[in-house]
């Protein structure tokens, strides 16, 4: 089993899409072991993406990111990180594989309605960013 790191972006939220997406992720085979409701300032959003800050699209994503509320959700499934990263799809939504979740729920390459640990050592970081450990639910 290996833990990842989701975050439904603030326009998933804002579009009423929250429910419709984890229930894609719980019949992918994930167990949610936390799930949170958080609008990140414009700190917490730049430190979260920090390894982008040299990158021209980092204001702008701070922005989007601190828009609105998002929700952070700790995942657990056999291969986690990498097959959250397959059923996201492409981070343009452009290029996303039909099914795939920001085909289905994202409208460009910026509100692509989801981010992904890309693995499994940033996974724990991204993780510990949102949870503390007595925050998730253990496997039963
Ligand atoms: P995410 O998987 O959350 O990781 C970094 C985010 O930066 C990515 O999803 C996109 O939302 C955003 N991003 C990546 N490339 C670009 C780009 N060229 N223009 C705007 N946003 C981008």
């Amino acid at each position: 089993m290996e833990q990842t790191l989701a975050i439904l972006k603030p326009d998933s939220y804002a579009a009423g899409n929250t429910g419709r997406i984890l229930a894609h992720l719980e019949a992918e085979g994930f167990t949610i072991r936390g799930l949170r409701i958080v609008h990140l300032t414009q700190e917490q959003a730049g430190a979260f993406y920090a390894v982008h800050a040299e990158r021209p699209f980092y204001g702008s994503l701070v922005d989007f990111m601190t828009s609105g509320p998002c929700v952070p959700v700790a995942l657990e499934r056999e291969n986690g990180v990498k097959h959250l990263r397959q059923i996201m799809g492409a981070t343009n939504p452009a290029e996303a594989a039909e099914g795939t979740i920001r085909k289905q729920f994202a409208t460009n390459i910026e509100n692509n309605a989801i981010h992904g640990s890309d693995s499994a050592e940033n996974a724990q970081i991204e993780l510990a960013f949102f949870f503390s450990s007595s925050d998730l639910i253990a496997a039963q």
